[in-house]
């Protein structure tokens, strides 16, 4: 085990598969195995990361509302999923109000947030102000904060975001010194983005994000079926084995608190994780496909169910 981060990151954490504020998102929560699992991980205070925010509304390419967009989040064979949903969200803003709410009810959530750096100058302003909105509106409930530096689903080059990564960094944790920040890394990002940010004071690194489908299914494989929008990032059972290597590797270059995630389809990947040194253990497709195995999985690992 290395440092721990004050605010509680339980053994097993959800990432973004409770939804943009943590309680879950529909029509999932029509799904009783679902409904059961947000039950649980409130009653362990289980972790769980939302999905991401920008700072104003976005539209990506996945529009809930419109059947047509549905496309865009695909099953996969292996309890795997392809998905280029692309951000779409109503801002800052219009989530903090479902955020206090799971606050309130007792979830133990935290918010993930997306800096457009795109955008250029104004990416680090806008992440300044969300963090300045979540602090005003969650108070002392709002200690951690996680950054997605790594969606592939996004018109940046999540490869080149390095510079820009840090920069990000090193001004929230100026503006914001008692906040504990946690970024969320990519396969695509070399080790040194890892150590640089351990050395500004990260408290935690989360690895990784889904993978880009050229890299999962390369050559001779056909091309994604998401071609026209990216690819779009490959999660669940395919993508285990090239996030556990990543991790593996990672593992030997930070002393850091380390979320190790990707791929993770049943208790045995999870051990292999915590087996490789990780920290901590995340759950994402394994929520929306089999939220029964993901319940068994916070239920071995949670102190307040093992004792
Ligand atoms: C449909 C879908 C949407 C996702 N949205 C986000 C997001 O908004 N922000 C983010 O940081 N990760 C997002 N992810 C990535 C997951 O949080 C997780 O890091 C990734 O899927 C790998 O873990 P898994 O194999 O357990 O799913 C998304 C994943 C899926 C499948």
């Amino acid at each position: 085990m290395t440092q721990k981060i004050p605010h509680e990151i339980s053994p097993v954490a959800i990432s973004t598969a409770f939804g943009l504020d943590g309680r879950g998102i529909f029509p999932y929560t029509l799904w009783p195995a679902y409904r059961r699992l947000l039950r649980l991980v409130r009653e362990t205070g289980t972790a769980v990361f939302t999905k991401s925010a920008t700072r104003h509304a976005r539209r990506g390419n996945f529009i809930p509302a419109n059947p047509l967009t549905w496309g865009y989040i695909r099953r996969l064979p292996g309890l795997g999923m392809l998905n280029a949903y692309g951000l779409t969200n109503a801002g800052v803003e219009a989530g903090l109000p479902g955020l206090k709410n799971a606050l309130g009810s007792g979830l133990n959530v935290i918010p993930n947030f997306y800096p457009e750096f795109g955008k250029g100058a104004a990416a680090l302003r806008e992440t300044l102000e969300a963090a300045a909105l979540y602090r005003d509106a969650l108070g002392p409930a709002f200690r951690v904060l996680e950054l997605n530096f790594s969606c592939p689903n996004a018109p940046e080059d999540i490869a080149c975001n390095v510079a820009d990564g840090l920069a990000c960094v090193r001004e929230v944790r100026r503006a914001h010194p008692d906040l504990r920040l946690i970024a969320k890394l990519s396969v695509v990002h070399p080790f040194e983005f890892a150590q640089e940010l351990e050395a500004l004071g990260v408290h935690a690194l989360h690895a990784v994000n889904t993978i880009p489908y050229d890299l999962v299914f390369p050559p001779p494989h056909p091309p994604s079926p998401l071609a026209r929008v990216g690819g779009g990032g490959v999660s669940g059972g395919p993508a285990f084995a090239q996030a556990y290597a990543y991790n593996r590797e990672l593992r030997k270059k930070v002393k850091l608190f380390l979320i190790m995630g990707c791929g993770v389809t049943c208790l045995d990947e999870a051990q292999r994780y915590f087996d490789a040194g990780a920290d901590a253990v995340s759950l994402c497709t394994l929520v929306l496909r089999h939220p029964g195995e993901a319940g068994r999985i916070v239920s071995r690992y949670s102190p307040r169910i093992t004792g």
